[in-house]
C-alpha cells in the first residue's frame, strides 16, 4: 500500500513574514498520520519555516536546485546546501521551469540524479500542453519525459522518486483534470515505470496529480488507483490546503 504524499508549491508567493503566519496556521490543522505532507517554499523562506515545523511531520521541500556540486553558478542553490539545512524533497522540472526558465527533459534528468546521489527525494514534475492534448498525443509525450527523466536512475532509486502529472493545462486555471483523465495519464506513467525497471518499482513509487487541486476536488482524484496524492499551487496558500491534506 502506497503512503499518499501532499506537496504545497508556494511557487514565488509568500515573504518570509507572511510564510511563518501560513505556516502557524496550517501546521496544526494537517494530518501527516495517513499522508506524507510536504511544503515546498521559496529558498530565503526554508530556514524559518523549518524552525517553525520542528517537532512536526510536516517535510519541507524546495522548488529547484542545480545538478552542480558547487562553482560559478551565479543566482544558483546547491543541492548540499539544500540537505544541510534539513531540506527532505526537491521540485524538478515543474513546468513554469521548462516554460520560463529553459529547463530541458536532458537537464531535469541531470538534476533528478545529483538530488538522488545527495539524498533529497525529488518530486519530478511532467505534464503536457492543452495543444498536445487536443491533438492526442498526451501519453506519448509523457512517456518521453519520464524515459528521459529517470535516464542512469537505478531502480533502488526509482522507487523512492516522486512523479508529479500536471497537465499545464490544468495548471492556475481552475480547470482540473477530471478523475478519469488524471488517473489514465498517471497509470499510463506506472506503466512506463514497470517498462523500465519492473512491477515492483511501478507499484512502489508514487505518483502526485497536480492542476487546479482544492479542497472540493481532492477526494475524488486521490480515490483513483494510481493518483497517491497531490501537488498542489494556489490552493496551498490557504487554509483549503488542509481540506485537501485531510481529505
Ligand atoms: P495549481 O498549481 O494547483 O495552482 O494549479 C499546481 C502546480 O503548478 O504545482
Amino acid at each position: 500500500m502506497r503512503k499518499k504524499i501532499i506537496a504545497g508549491n508556494w511557487k514565488m508567493n509568500k515573504t518570509p513574514k507572511e510564510a511563518l503566519e501560513l505556516v502557524k496556521l496550517l501546521k496544526d490543522k494537517v494530518n501527516t498520520d495517513k499522508s506524507d505532507v510536504v511544503f515546498c517554499v521559496p529558498f530565503v523562506e526554508l530556514i524559518p519555516v523549518l524552525e517553525e515545523l520542528k517537532g512536526t511531520n510536516i517535510a519541507v521541500g524546495a522548488q529547484n536546485m542545480y545538478f552542480e556540486n558547487s562553482g560559478a553558478y551565479t543566482g544558483e542553490i546547491s543541492a548540499d546546501m539544500l540537505t544541510e539545512i534539513g531540506v527532505k524533497y526537491v521540485i524538478i522540472g515543474h513546468s513554469e521551469r521548462r516554460q520560463y526558465f529553459n529547463e530541458t527533459d536532458k537537464t531535469v534528468n541531470k538534476k533528478v540524479i545529483k538530488a538522488i546521489e545527495k539524498s533529497l527525494i525529488p518530486i519530478v514534475c511532467v505534464g503536457e500542453t492543452l495543444e498536445q492534448r487536443e491533438k492526442g498525443i498526451t501519453v506519448d509525450f509523457v512517456r518521453i519525459q519520464i524515459k528521459s527523466a529517470f535516464q542512469n536512475v537505478t531502480s533502488e532509486q526509482a522507487e523512492n522518486v516522486i512523479i508529479a502529472y500536471e497537465p499545464i493545462w490544468a495548471i492556475g486555471t481552475g480547470v482540473t483534470a477530471t478523475s478519469e483523465q488524471a488517473e489514465e495519464v498517471c497509470s499510463a506513467i506506472r506503466k512506463v515505470i514497470s517498462e523500465i525497471y519492473d512491477q515492483n518499482t511501478a507499484d512502489k513509487i508514487r505518483i502526485q496529480y497536480g492542476g487546479s487541486v482544492n479542497g472540493s476536488n481532492a477526494k475524488e482524484l486521490f480515490g483513483m488507483a494510481d493518483i497517491d496524492g497531490g501537488l498542489v499551487g494556489g490552493a496551498s496558500l490557504k487554509e483549503d490546503f488542509s481540506n485537501i491534506v485531510n481529505y
